[in-house]
């Protein structure tokens, strides 16, 4: 359970969490306060899907500071928590973290790992989970296209029926919310999110049962598993639309690439 100490600031089971809304500034995370790279609104959104999903089985994508990790594992109190980050540097704080609360079979953090690496982001799956299944996905990494849809492709398969993959910050190209003025200017030489969204809403429709719903707000797409199985070896989420779908995306790269 959260308790707010200061505007910014609140406590899980005792551990303190600084949120900031993005990750500005030489912000070090310590044993005793962890930072946290969130707005307040989301952290309250995660607040209510944890008590709704009561997730035992977590893999996370972007560690930073090693915050989002530990605020999810204790709030959850998962079984398994997995987290990943292309950066080799380990988070200290999370390392010392984890022997003080002897969590080494629980909290487990990968360090140069690419999240478009498939392969391996499946291997880690099957080494790590009991039964290689998952309830909670949370994608907080790149936010690129190419590498965010290999994760998903890698991931969603492996989501267990009512389960949940969240794919945060899918709105850098068009929003003002927490973030600076202009985000369009941010990351100019990449291709908007906001294609592989696109995907995913189209697939909904198009694939039957595989995604039971969707939910957009400005920060994030919830995508809540259905229960038809998909075959993980080749999902690829953007062959997933039927043709009409098909003609929508197509006229989106084109914009794109113009
Ligand atoms: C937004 S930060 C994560 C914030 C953290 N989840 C939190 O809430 O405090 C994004 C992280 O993703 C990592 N990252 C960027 N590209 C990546 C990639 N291709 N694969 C894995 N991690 C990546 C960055 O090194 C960075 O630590």
């Amino acid at each position: 359970m959260i308790k707010w100490t200061k505007k910014n600031c609140f406590t899980v089971d005792g551990v303190e969490f600084k949120a900031i809304p993005l990750g500005l500034g030489n912000q070090q995370s310590t044993p005793e306060r962890f930072i946290f790279q969130k707005s307040l609104w989301v952290v309250e959104r995660y607040e209510k899907l944890i008590s709704q999903l009561k997730p035992k089985a977590i893999f996370e994508l972007g560690i930073w500071c090693g915050g989002s990790a530990v605020f999810f594992q204790r709030l959850a109190q998962a079984k398994k928590l997995v987290t990943l980050d292309i950066t080799e540097q380990r988070v200290e704080a999370l390392d010392q973290y984890i022997e003080a609360n002897q969590l080494h079979n629980t909290l487990k953090p990968f360090y140069g790992v690419d999240q478009g690496d498939v392969a391996r982001l499946r291997q880690i799956v099957r080494d790590e989970f009991d039964d290689g299944m998952l309830d909670l996905v949370i994608d907080d990494a790149s936010h690129f296209v190419d590498q965010t849809r290999n994760s998903f492709n890698a991931l969603f398969p492996l989501v267990k029926p009512g389960g949940v993959f969240v794919i945060e910050d899918w709105s850098w190209a068009h929003g003002k919310h927490d973030g600076p003025e202009d985000f369009a200017a941010f990351y100019p030489n990449h291709a908007p999110l906001t294609t592989l969204i696109f995907e995913i809403i189209l697939a909904c429709p198009s694939t039957g049962d595989y995604i039971e719903k969707i939910e957009i707000d400005k920060n994030s797409a919830t995508i809540w598993r259905g229960t038809a199985p998909i075959k993980a070896d080749d999902f690829d989420i953007a062959q997933c639309c039927l043709s009409r779908g098909r003609a929508l995306l197509a006229q989106q790269e084109d914009d794109v690439c113009v």
